[in-house]
Protein backbone atom coordinates (compact mmCIF):
# COMPACT_ATOMS: atom_id res chain seq x y z
CA UNK A 1 0.00 0.00 0.00
CA UNK A 2 2.84 2.28 0.66
CA UNK A 3 3.73 2.59 -3.08
CA UNK A 4 0.47 3.49 -3.86
CA UNK A 5 -0.16 6.88 -5.42
CA UNK A 6 -3.21 9.20 -4.95
CA UNK A 7 -4.94 11.84 -6.32
CA UNK A 8 -7.27 13.89 -5.01
CA UNK A 9 -8.83 16.75 -6.98
CA UNK A 10 -10.63 19.34 -5.21
CA UNK A 11 -8.98 20.54 -2.25
CA UNK A 12 -11.89 21.71 0.17
CA UNK A 13 -12.92 20.70 3.38
CA UNK A 14 -13.36 17.25 1.97
CA UNK A 15 -10.67 16.94 -0.12
CA UNK A 16 -8.47 18.25 2.43
CA UNK A 17 -8.99 16.70 4.95
CA UNK A 18 -8.90 13.32 3.24
CA UNK A 19 -4.92 13.75 2.35
CA UNK A 20 -4.37 15.65 5.79
CA UNK A 21 -5.80 12.08 7.15
CA UNK A 22 -3.57 10.10 4.47
CA UNK A 23 -0.50 12.02 5.31
CA UNK A 24 -1.39 11.19 9.46
CA UNK A 25 -1.09 8.19 8.44
CA UNK A 26 2.39 7.78 7.93
CA UNK A 27 2.21 4.71 5.80
CA UNK A 28 1.14 6.71 2.65
CA UNK A 29 3.94 9.50 1.85
CA UNK A 30 3.47 13.09 0.68
CA UNK A 31 5.25 12.23 -2.51
CA UNK A 32 2.91 10.06 -3.57
CA UNK A 33 -0.11 12.59 -3.18
CA UNK A 34 -1.40 14.22 -5.87
CA UNK A 35 -3.56 17.20 -5.43
CA UNK A 36 -5.49 19.68 -7.78
CA UNK A 37 -7.88 22.48 -6.88
CA UNK A 38 -8.68 25.47 -9.38
CA UNK A 39 -7.47 27.63 -6.79
CA UNK A 40 -3.80 26.85 -6.10
CA UNK A 41 -3.03 28.87 -3.60
CA UNK A 42 -5.25 26.76 -1.34
CA UNK A 43 -2.81 24.16 -1.91
CA UNK A 44 0.30 25.87 -0.22
CA UNK A 45 0.24 24.43 3.20
CA UNK A 46 -0.34 20.71 0.99
CA UNK A 47 3.03 21.80 -1.33
CA UNK A 48 5.06 22.56 1.82
CA UNK A 49 4.78 19.44 3.13
CA UNK A 50 5.90 17.68 -0.10
CA UNK A 51 2.64 16.40 -1.50
CA UNK A 52 2.45 16.90 -5.36
CA UNK A 53 -0.04 20.41 -6.49
CA UNK A 54 -1.71 21.31 -9.65
CA UNK A 55 -4.58 23.58 -10.52
CA UNK A 56 -4.24 20.65 -13.27
CA UNK A 57 -6.30 18.00 -12.69
CA UNK A 58 -5.19 15.68 -15.46
CA UNK A 59 -1.73 16.62 -14.33
CA UNK A 60 -3.24 14.88 -10.83
CA UNK A 61 -4.74 12.38 -12.32
CA UNK A 62 -2.17 10.82 -14.81
CA UNK A 63 0.00 10.64 -11.12
CA UNK A 64 -2.00 8.25 -9.59
CA UNK A 65 -3.51 5.41 -8.94
CA UNK A 66 -6.51 6.03 -7.12
CA UNK A 67 -7.82 8.78 -8.28
CA UNK A 68 -10.06 10.34 -5.40
CA UNK A 69 -13.03 12.94 -6.78
CA UNK A 70 -13.82 15.69 -3.73
CA UNK A 71 -15.44 18.26 -5.72
CA UNK A 72 -18.95 19.46 -5.21
CA UNK A 73 -21.68 16.94 -7.04
CA UNK A 74 -22.45 19.59 -9.61
CA UNK A 75 -18.71 19.70 -10.38
CA UNK A 76 -18.01 15.99 -10.49
CA UNK A 77 -19.29 14.86 -13.97
CA UNK A 78 -17.21 17.72 -15.66
CA UNK A 79 -14.07 17.07 -13.64
CA UNK A 80 -14.80 13.16 -14.67
CA UNK A 81 -15.10 14.21 -18.70
CA UNK A 82 -11.95 16.16 -18.25
CA UNK A 83 -9.84 13.27 -16.99
CA UNK A 84 -10.89 10.25 -18.45
CA UNK A 85 -8.05 10.50 -21.32
CA UNK A 86 -6.08 9.27 -19.12
CA UNK A 87 -8.69 6.99 -16.17
CA UNK A 88 -10.10 5.02 -18.55
CA UNK A 89 -7.64 3.18 -20.43
CA UNK A 90 -5.55 2.36 -17.96
CA UNK A 91 -8.63 1.52 -15.33
CA UNK A 92 -7.44 3.37 -12.86
CA UNK A 93 -9.89 2.59 -9.75
CA UNK A 94 -12.25 6.28 -8.69
CA UNK A 95 -13.12 6.76 -5.19
CA UNK A 96 -15.82 9.23 -5.62
CA UNK A 97 -16.95 11.34 -2.27
CA UNK A 98 -19.56 13.57 -4.18
CA UNK A 99 -22.83 13.28 -2.78
CA UNK A 100 -25.82 12.27 -4.59
CA UNK A 101 -23.46 10.44 -7.84
CA UNK A 102 -24.40 7.66 -8.77
CA UNK A 103 -21.87 4.81 -9.58
CA UNK A 104 -24.18 4.59 -13.29
CA UNK A 105 -23.75 8.77 -13.27
CA UNK A 106 -20.19 8.36 -13.36
CA UNK A 107 -20.56 5.21 -15.87
CA UNK A 108 -21.89 7.10 -18.21
CA UNK A 109 -18.36 8.90 -18.55
CA UNK A 110 -15.79 6.50 -17.76
CA UNK A 111 -17.50 2.86 -18.58
CA UNK A 112 -16.83 -0.01 -16.64
CA UNK A 113 -13.96 0.56 -14.66
CA UNK A 114 -13.67 0.48 -10.47
CA UNK A 115 -15.33 2.64 -8.87
CA UNK A 116 -15.95 3.02 -5.13
CA UNK A 117 -18.83 5.45 -4.12
CA UNK A 118 -17.86 6.66 -0.62
CA UNK A 119 -19.14 8.66 2.02
CA UNK A 120 -16.68 9.44 4.61
CA UNK A 121 -17.29 12.06 7.23
CA UNK A 122 -15.28 15.60 8.27
CA UNK A 123 -13.36 13.52 11.32
CA UNK A 124 -11.49 11.57 8.37
CA UNK A 125 -9.04 14.78 8.89
CA UNK A 126 -7.93 13.06 12.74
CA UNK A 127 -8.12 9.30 11.13
CA UNK A 128 -11.95 9.10 12.77
CA UNK A 129 -14.24 8.74 10.05
CA UNK A 130 -16.96 6.47 9.30
CA UNK A 131 -16.78 5.59 5.99
CA UNK A 132 -19.41 3.68 3.97
CA UNK A 133 -18.62 2.22 0.60
CA UNK A 134 -20.23 0.54 -1.94
CA UNK A 135 -18.82 -0.50 -5.41
CA UNK A 136 -18.62 -1.45 -8.90
CA UNK A 137 -16.67 -3.03 -11.31
CA UNK A 138 -13.92 -3.96 -8.63
CA UNK A 139 -11.69 -7.08 -8.21
CA UNK A 140 -11.66 -8.72 -4.23
CA UNK A 141 -8.63 -7.77 -3.87
CA UNK A 142 -9.04 -4.01 -4.91
CA UNK A 143 -12.00 -3.97 -2.47
CA UNK A 144 -9.93 -5.10 0.21
CA UNK A 145 -7.09 -2.38 -0.74
CA UNK A 146 -9.60 -0.13 -0.66
CA UNK A 147 -11.09 -1.10 3.10
CA UNK A 148 -7.50 -0.94 4.47
CA UNK A 149 -6.83 2.53 3.24
CA UNK A 150 -10.12 3.67 4.46
CA UNK A 151 -9.64 1.60 7.77
CA UNK A 152 -6.34 4.01 8.13
CA UNK A 153 -8.80 6.47 8.81
CA UNK A 154 -11.37 5.26 10.51
CA UNK A 155 -13.95 2.45 10.62
CA UNK A 156 -15.47 1.18 6.98
CA UNK A 157 -18.32 -0.54 5.68
CA UNK A 158 -19.27 -1.95 2.35
CA UNK A 159 -22.59 -1.29 1.60
CA UNK A 160 -25.18 -1.90 -1.26
CA UNK A 161 -25.12 1.52 -2.87
CA UNK A 162 -29.01 1.67 -2.45
CA UNK A 163 -28.22 2.45 1.90
CA UNK A 164 -25.39 5.53 0.46
CA UNK A 165 -28.36 8.39 1.07
CA UNK A 166 -29.21 6.18 4.49
CA UNK A 167 -25.47 6.51 5.25
CA UNK A 168 -25.30 9.98 4.67
CA UNK A 169 -27.73 10.98 6.97
CA UNK A 170 -26.67 8.56 9.57
CA UNK A 171 -22.83 8.69 8.94
CA UNK A 172 -21.84 12.12 7.33
CA UNK A 173 -25.07 14.63 9.01
CA UNK A 174 -24.90 12.50 12.16
CA UNK A 175 -21.47 14.49 12.68
CA UNK A 176 -23.33 17.53 13.16
CA UNK A 177 -25.98 15.93 14.78
CA UNK A 178 -23.74 14.43 17.71
CA UNK A 179 -21.90 18.25 17.58
CA UNK A 180 -25.43 19.85 18.85
CA UNK A 181 -26.14 17.36 21.74
CA UNK A 182 -22.47 18.24 22.81
CA UNK A 183 -23.41 21.74 22.51
CA UNK A 184 -26.36 20.99 24.50
CA UNK A 185 -24.54 20.03 26.93
CA UNK A 186 -21.70 22.15 27.50
CA UNK A 187 -24.63 24.84 27.39
CA UNK A 188 -26.29 22.86 30.38
CA UNK A 189 -22.68 22.31 31.88
CA UNK A 190 -21.99 26.13 32.03
CA UNK A 191 -25.87 26.77 33.89
CA UNK A 192 -24.89 24.36 36.18
CA UNK A 193 -21.69 25.77 37.04
CA UNK A 194 -18.41 25.05 34.94
CA UNK A 195 -16.91 27.69 32.39
CA UNK A 196 -16.90 27.00 28.97
CA UNK A 197 -13.67 25.66 28.20
CA UNK A 198 -13.99 22.90 30.98
CA UNK A 199 -17.84 22.23 30.51
CA UNK A 200 -16.34 21.62 27.13
CA UNK A 201 -13.61 19.27 27.78
CA UNK A 202 -15.96 17.43 30.51
CA UNK A 203 -18.95 16.72 27.92
CA UNK A 204 -17.08 15.88 25.03
CA UNK A 205 -14.52 13.20 26.77
CA UNK A 206 -17.82 12.25 28.12
CA UNK A 207 -19.18 11.78 24.95
CA UNK A 208 -16.27 10.10 23.53
CA UNK A 209 -15.84 8.06 26.47
CA UNK A 210 -19.31 6.92 26.01
CA UNK A 211 -19.39 6.01 22.22
CA UNK A 212 -16.11 3.76 22.99
CA UNK A 213 -17.76 1.71 25.11
CA UNK A 214 -20.19 0.44 23.19
CA UNK A 215 -17.40 -0.28 20.28
CA UNK A 216 -15.15 -2.18 22.44
CA UNK A 217 -18.47 -4.02 24.36
CA UNK A 218 -20.79 -3.81 21.22
CA UNK A 219 -23.33 -3.96 24.25
CA UNK A 220 -26.43 -2.18 23.28
CA UNK A 221 -26.68 1.95 24.67
CA UNK A 222 -29.56 0.64 26.93
CA UNK A 223 -27.27 -1.74 28.76
CA UNK A 224 -24.95 0.65 29.31
CA UNK A 225 -27.68 3.09 30.13
CA UNK A 226 -29.15 0.66 33.02
CA UNK A 227 -25.34 0.64 34.73
CA UNK A 228 -25.34 4.29 35.51
CA UNK A 229 -29.50 4.40 36.36
CA UNK A 230 -29.64 4.44 40.25
CA UNK A 231 -33.76 3.36 40.59
CA UNK A 232 -34.71 6.88 41.83
CA UNK A 233 -31.56 8.19 41.26
CA UNK A 234 -30.68 11.27 39.59
CA UNK A 235 -29.90 9.99 36.27
CA UNK A 236 -32.91 8.17 35.65
CA UNK A 237 -34.97 11.09 36.27
CA UNK A 238 -32.95 13.51 34.31
CA UNK A 239 -33.33 11.10 31.09
CA UNK A 240 -36.97 10.71 31.70
CA UNK A 241 -37.52 14.60 31.92
CA UNK A 242 -35.85 14.67 28.25
CA UNK A 243 -37.91 12.24 27.15
CA UNK A 244 -41.12 13.71 28.23
CA UNK A 245 -39.73 17.16 26.21
CA UNK A 246 -39.25 14.77 23.07
CA UNK A 247 -35.20 14.34 23.38
CA UNK A 248 -35.55 10.64 21.11
CA UNK A 249 -38.67 11.27 19.01
CA UNK A 250 -36.93 14.82 17.90
CA UNK A 251 -33.50 13.19 17.04
CA UNK A 252 -34.74 10.20 14.78
CA UNK A 253 -37.97 12.91 13.06
CA UNK A 254 -34.51 15.00 12.20
CA UNK A 255 -32.86 12.09 10.78
CA UNK A 256 -35.86 11.01 8.51
CA UNK A 257 -36.33 15.14 7.62
CA UNK A 258 -32.49 14.75 6.59
CA UNK A 259 -33.76 11.28 4.94
CA UNK A 260 -36.42 12.43 3.26
CA UNK A 261 -34.44 15.50 1.28
CA UNK A 262 -31.64 13.69 -0.02
CA UNK A 263 -33.95 10.88 -1.71
CA UNK A 264 -35.83 14.22 -3.27
N1 LIG B 1 -18.82 17.73 4.28
C1 LIG B 1 -19.04 16.45 4.52
O1 LIG B 1 -19.21 15.98 5.64
C2 LIG B 1 -19.08 15.50 3.37
C3 LIG B 1 -19.16 14.16 3.64
C4 LIG B 1 -19.11 13.25 2.61
C5 LIG B 1 -19.02 13.71 1.30
N2 LIG B 1 -18.98 15.04 1.03
C6 LIG B 1 -18.81 15.44 -0.38
O2 LIG B 1 -17.51 15.96 -0.51
C7 LIG B 1 -17.46 16.74 -1.69
C8 LIG B 1 -16.64 17.98 -1.44
O3 LIG B 1 -17.31 18.77 -0.45
P1 LIG B 1 -16.52 19.94 0.27
O4 LIG B 1 -17.36 20.41 1.38
O5 LIG B 1 -15.10 19.50 0.55
O6 LIG B 1 -16.52 21.03 -0.95
P2 LIG B 1 -15.59 22.30 -1.10
O7 LIG B 1 -15.03 22.73 0.21
O8 LIG B 1 -16.32 23.29 -1.95
O9 LIG B 1 -14.34 21.71 -1.94
C9 LIG B 1 -14.35 21.47 -3.30
C10 LIG B 1 -13.10 22.12 -3.89
O10 LIG B 1 -13.00 21.75 -5.27
C11 LIG B 1 -12.72 22.92 -6.04
N3 LIG B 1 -13.16 22.73 -7.41
C12 LIG B 1 -14.34 23.05 -7.99
N4 LIG B 1 -14.35 22.70 -9.29
C13 LIG B 1 -13.14 22.13 -9.55
C14 LIG B 1 -12.54 21.57 -10.69
N5 LIG B 1 -13.19 21.54 -11.87
N6 LIG B 1 -11.31 21.07 -10.58
C15 LIG B 1 -10.64 21.11 -9.41
N7 LIG B 1 -11.15 21.63 -8.28
C16 LIG B 1 -12.37 22.14 -8.35
C17 LIG B 1 -13.48 24.01 -5.31
O11 LIG B 1 -13.07 25.27 -5.72
P3 LIG B 1 -14.20 26.46 -5.72
O12 LIG B 1 -14.61 26.63 -4.30
O13 LIG B 1 -13.46 27.62 -6.28
O14 LIG B 1 -15.33 25.98 -6.59
C18 LIG B 1 -13.14 23.66 -3.86
O15 LIG B 1 -11.89 24.16 -3.48
C19 LIG B 1 -18.90 17.05 -2.09
O16 LIG B 1 -19.18 16.38 -3.29
C20 LIG B 1 -19.70 16.50 -0.93
O17 LIG B 1 -20.91 15.95 -1.41
C21 LIG B 1 -18.97 15.95 2.04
Amino acid sequence: MKNLKFAVIGAGNMGSAIAEGLLKTGIITAGNIFMSDKRKHILDNFKSQGVHTSDNNLEAASFADIVIIAVKPYHAKSVLEEIKVVIVPAKKQIISIAAGISIADIEEVTGKIPIFRTMPNTAISIQESMTCIAEANSTKEQQKMILNIFNLLGKTVFIPEDLINAATVLGSCGTAYALRFLRASIQGGIEIGFHAEMAQLIASQTILGAAKLILATGHHPEQEIDRVTTPQGITIVGLNEMEHQGFSSALIKGLITSYNKIKK
